[in-house]
């Protein structure tokens, strides 16, 4: 059952993006009605520049997902991302971990306003920060994350440099689940490119950065639509998503 609650849109097509059908933009408080279904929440959590946050806020209005961007929490006040979210008329929660006194009660902090947010879903846009067990078990199965590299291969800090370094032909971007470890969780999506003899840090982070913005969007939205199944670790696609993601020019 979905929770009553937030923005409405009309129904949509399965796909959520090609609808003709009538689509209602939102407005607060909602008329709720029959044919009415709500609009998912979605949470994003930054640290630094939001482009990842940027993209999604856009493929969602251009694809008029059944969802909206209700807020974004940093953990940096002087983040970029959280200029770009308030010129985008989203409020902006900073957390920093400066104003506690320990991890734990940062943490406490953090879990508290995700959950007074109310989100659906939780994505993770360049956010820093280990996620405390506690959070993502409450939130289980509804936080994603971005990485820039194909995990599990390089998880953690400065995947580029390492690539390079390793020597690796293909590297790339994931999206997953959120589970308790450092980039780990069930993959959703992955885009990999050719690394070239002339690439440096910097051109493969830009790069990979360019099949970030395609395939976090993507994902999200294939979760939002409830086209994915989890089955143990794996997640299964469903025949339109694994198409899509056959044609995802990456
Ligand atoms: C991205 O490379 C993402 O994969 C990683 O952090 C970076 C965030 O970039 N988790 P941006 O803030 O979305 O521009």
């Amino acid at each position: 059952m979905e929770k009553a609650r937030g923005d409405t849109t009309a129904l949509k097509s399965p796909s959520g993006r090609r609808s003709t059908e009538h689509y209602k933009l939102p407005t607060d408080p909602v008329p709720r009605g029959a044919m009415m279904v709500s609009m998912k929440r979605i949470l994003a959590l930054i640290s630094g520049r939001g482009t990842n946050l940027q993209s999604i806020a856009q493929a969602c209005e251009r694809e008029r997902w059944a969802a909206r961007l209700v807020a974004v929490v940093s953990d940096r006040v002087e983040a970029p991302g959280c200029a770009l979210a308030r010129g985008m008329g989203l409020p902006v929660h900073v957390i920093s971990p400066a104003d506690f006194p320990d991890r734990a009660q940062f943490q406490l902090a953090l879990g508290e306003r995700i959950t007074r947010l109310d989100p659906d879903v939780v994505v993770l846009a360049g956010f820093m920060r280990i996620l405390d067990p506690v959070i993502v078990e409450r939130h289980a199965g509804r936080v994603l994350n971005i990485h820039p590299s194909l995990l599990p291969a390089l998880p953690g800090l400065a995947t580029h440099r390492r690539a390079l370094e390793a020597g690796v032909r293909v590297h790339g971007a994931t999206v997953h689940y959120v589970s308790a470890g450092v980039d780990t969780g069930p993959i959703i999506a992955q885009a990999s490119l050719l690394v070239s003899d002339d690439d440096d840090e910097h051109s493969l982070a830009a790069r990979v950065l360019a099949i970030e913005h395609e395939l976090y969007p993507m994902a999200l939205r294939w979760h939002l639509e409830g086209r994915l199944r989890l089955e143990g670790q794996r997640v299964r696609l469903d025949r339109e998503a694994l198409e899509e993601l056959r044609a995802c020019k990456t």
